[in-house]
């Protein structure tokens, strides 16, 4: 039997980065991956290709650039490779034990019992309301005002999320939410990045502020469930899947409120956030680049000619789906999936230690210009149906892949596609001069601080022979 190459720091193993040696080399890697991660991990593909390979604070970590290389992981060999342990116990301080945080048989029960409410026929009934929260959105809208668009969809999703999931009316607590899942994400991605495990207990900044924003969403959150408990009825939606649920091997036992409040809490931020980046970034997008929007508005004006779209409309939409698809290319709401080996295995016939990190990034691969060339150029047409059926399987993958592909990516195309046909027929966005817009990669990729347009109300332009 021929043993697979270890993956060894040699310098002619050419696609493995060197072991840092000296203190001060893991010192400075250290420091890059912390304050810049996403130029940090692009610049390991660019230096050493496929498998970048490099050890921090003791950490075995392996960087994947190769589409089948990430199969292998999110796929072909799941069973292998779970959550890192240290970042689902982080993130688990915000939202607690949920189909996000955990693995195993309690992950598959989980998935199980939530899987219904993101059947597509399920979510086919929520596109009346996406559309609706738009229009309420944009009510207030005038042509000339600037608002912060990041600002403005988060605003809409999250009341999306509330009210197909929860059915809520969370309409005043958007600030609160906002503010609170921001400071939660950014202490959860500082954490991450230490390395060093820092236990809950101690009164560290990070800590004091995930526990100020667990209590800020949970006064959200706890009366809707405790409300919803007390009126025991089945009302369709995912609250009462939650509620009403009982345990396989024990038809006598519910979810517990404190599980109802965690599953709650994981959809209501994984459901809202990731979304309404998505859009945001669409936006910045399309105000820089004229053409595109010129072929949006076409297609928009002549299958919709000024009325708000429907479930209906999407296939004659593919335009708009592209757009939305290049967008999260270049900006993937979730900018890093990694998993950790539970055993000894294989990559690629790269032998991988048990206890190694992989870390593929999508912000990475989605910009490899083997499959995409001009990584950085805004151009949906790659999305066009003959450009994306040649493009490899885990090329592009903003919603993951395999058992903890994201479950509510239907629902994220169907809101995205859906608000975005509803906004740009109204209107169009002109970034404010003079703003410095950045992403940061906190748990999903947003603008640092939102991004400032000018709205300008626009008229569809109706073909010939239509009103
Ligand atoms: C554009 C929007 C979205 C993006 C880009 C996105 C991305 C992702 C990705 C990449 C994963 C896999 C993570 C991994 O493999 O470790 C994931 C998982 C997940 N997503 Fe999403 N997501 C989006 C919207 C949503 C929505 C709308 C919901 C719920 C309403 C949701 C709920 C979840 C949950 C619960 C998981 C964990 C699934 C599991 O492990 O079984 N996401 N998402």
């Amino acid at each position: 039997m021929t043993t697979a190459p270890a993956l060894t720091p040699k310098p002619q193993e050419a696609p493995f980065a060197p072991m840092p040696v000296t203190v001060s080399d893991k010192l400075a890697r250290l420091r890059r991956l912390r304050h810049d991660p996403l130029s940090y991990l692009l610049s390991l593909r660019e230096e050493f290709g496929d498998l970048a390979y490099f050890q921090l604070w003791g950490l075995r970590s392996m960087m994947l650039s190769n589409p089948e290389h990430i199969h292998e992981v999110l796929v072909k060999k799941s069973h292998l490779f779970v959550r890192a342990r240290t970042q689902t116990q982080i993130i688990g301080r915000l939202v607690g034990q949920s189909v996000l945080t955990t693995d195993g048989e309690f992950w598959r029960r989980q998935r199980k019992l939530l899987q219904p409410a993101f059947h597509h026929k399920r979510i086919a009934g929520y596109g009346a309301v996406m559309v609706d929260h738009a229009l309420k959105q944009a009510a207030g809208w005038q042509s000339g005002q600037t608002l912060d668009i990041a600002h403005e969809m988060m605003a809409v999703t999250l009341g999306i999320v509330a009210e197909t999931l929860f059915g809520a009316d969370v309409s005043g607590t958007v600030d609160q939410v906002g503010q609170a899942a921001e400071m939660g994400q950014r202490a959860v991605t500082e954490q991450s990045f230490m390395f060093i495990p820092i236990p809950f207990w101690l009164p560290t900044r990070q800590n004091r502020e995930m526990r100020r924003a667990r209590k800020a969403l949970d006064s959200v959150l706890m009366p809707i469930i405790s409300e919803r408990r007390k009126a025991q009825q089945d009302t369709g939606d995912l609250l009462s899947t939650l509620l009403l649920s009982v345990d396989d091997e024990d038809p006598t036992k519910r979810m517990s409120d404190e599980q109802v409040r965690n599953e709650a809490m994981t959809m209501f931020l994984a459901g809202h956030e990731t979304t309404a980046n998505a859009l945001s970034w669409t936006w910045y997008l399309l105000a820089q680049h004229p053409a595109v929007e010129a072929k949006l508005h076409e297609e928009l004006d002549r299958v919709l000619a000024g009325r708000s779209p429907t479930l209906e409309d999407l296939p004659q939409l593919p335009y708009t789906e592209m757009v939305i698809k290049e967008s999260m290319r270049l900006y993937p709401p979730a900018w890093i999936i990694t998993r950790v080996a539970k055993e000894d295995t294989t990559i690629g016939g790269y032998r991988v230690p048990k206890g190694t990190i992989t870390i593929a990034s999508p912000y990475v691969s989605h910009r490899d210009p083997r499959y995409f060339p001009e990584p950085e150029k805004f151009d949906p047409e790659r999305f066009c149906k003959e450009n994306e059926e040649h493009l490899p399987r885990d090329a592009y993958m903003p919603f993951g892949d395999g058992p903890h592909i994201c479950i509510g990516n239907m629902f994220a195309m169907l809101e995205a596609r859906l608000i975005l046909a509803t906004l740009a027929s109204r209107f169009q966005m002109r970034l404010v001069p003079g703003q410095k817009i950045e992403p940061v990669p906190l748990i999903a990729l947003r603008p640092r601080d939102g991004i400032q347009v000018q709205l300008q109300s626009r008229s569809p332009q109706v073909p010939d022979g239509r009103d």
